[in-house]
């Protein structure tokens, strides 16, 4: 079953290549920058209250001549201030706090696609894109979240709730598939990135309904017959009490 899943997918990719015309967009929202009312260069941005303070701490990881080298954390912790975005004022004002020019600091922001250029939803959900999650149907996952909410990708729903990305993997390829749910509704304070993991269309419409009525769904995994990542059914190895190495016990052997 998988094999015939790998060899569809590696069809799909083949035609991709061959009709980029009709190949899927792939990955992070624009990587460019034009003027707009909430994101210019003359829209003062800084952090503020208690960030203020974990700026400092952040700096001090790093000798004082590498100030540059905070650069990721302190976009980080700006995306988190910023509702789940940076604007171009917040980046100016990074690179400003890591005394480079600004443009060093756009190159790190448009590289990584875990930071967001645009705004986002409250909730944003984003996609594992990468391969066993892709052989083990993520496509479909997200075609079942992109209808659900009536949006296109990286566009965010009209009430501001949702808004759907694609990451690559996020190191829980087990339970492939599975999506992340971003929430930097209460700044980085309560901010929190939970993992969905063994889902299907069904349960991650499920999931969205259940964020919108204001509960927290379970993270992990949403298969029931697993603990965790273990295997589904129960452990069919290492049931027994391991046996200890041999001649650990030198004056016996
Ligand atoms: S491929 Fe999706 S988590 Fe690794």
């Amino acid at each position: 079953m998988l094999r015939r899943l790998a060899a569809q997918r590696i069809l799909e990719l083949r035609q991709a290549f061959r009709h980029p015309q009709a190949s899927r967009s792939f990955s992070t929202a624009l990587n460019y920058h034009l003027d707009s009312p909430d994101n210019n260069p003359d829209l003062p941005w800084e952090f503020y209250g208690k960030n203020k303070e974990k700026v400092k701490e952040i700096l001090s990881h790093y000798p004082s001549n590498y100030k540059q080298s905070a650069v990721i954390p302190l976009l980080d912790l700006a995306q988190q201030q910023h509702g789940g975005w940076l604007s171009v004022s917040a980046m100016n004002h990074v690179a400003k706090i890591i005394d480079v020019p600004p443009i060093r600091v756009y190159e790190v922001a448009t590289f990584y696609s875990m930071f967001n250029r645009t705004k986002v939803g409250k909730y944003h959900l984003l996609v594992c894109g990468t391969t066993p999650c892709m052989i083990r149907g993520s496509r479909e996952i997200e075609s079942a979240l992109l209808s659900h909410l009536g949006v296109k990708r990286n566009e965010v729903t009209k009430d501001g709730l949702f808004s759907v990305g694609e990451m690559e993997c996020m190191g829980s390829c087990v339970n492939a598939p599975m999506i992340t749910v971003a929430d930097y509704s209460s700044g980085s304070e309560g901010y929190t990135y939970n993992y969905y993991e063994d889902i299907t269309p069904k349960r991650v419409v499920e999931i969205v309904e259940a964020l919108r009525r204001g509960e927290k769904p379970p993270h992990g995994t949403q298969n029931a017959n697993r603990i965790n990542s273990g295997p589904e059914g129960g452990n069919t190895t290492l049931l027994g009490e391991p046996k200890p190495p041999p001649c650990r016990d030198l004056d016996a052997c």
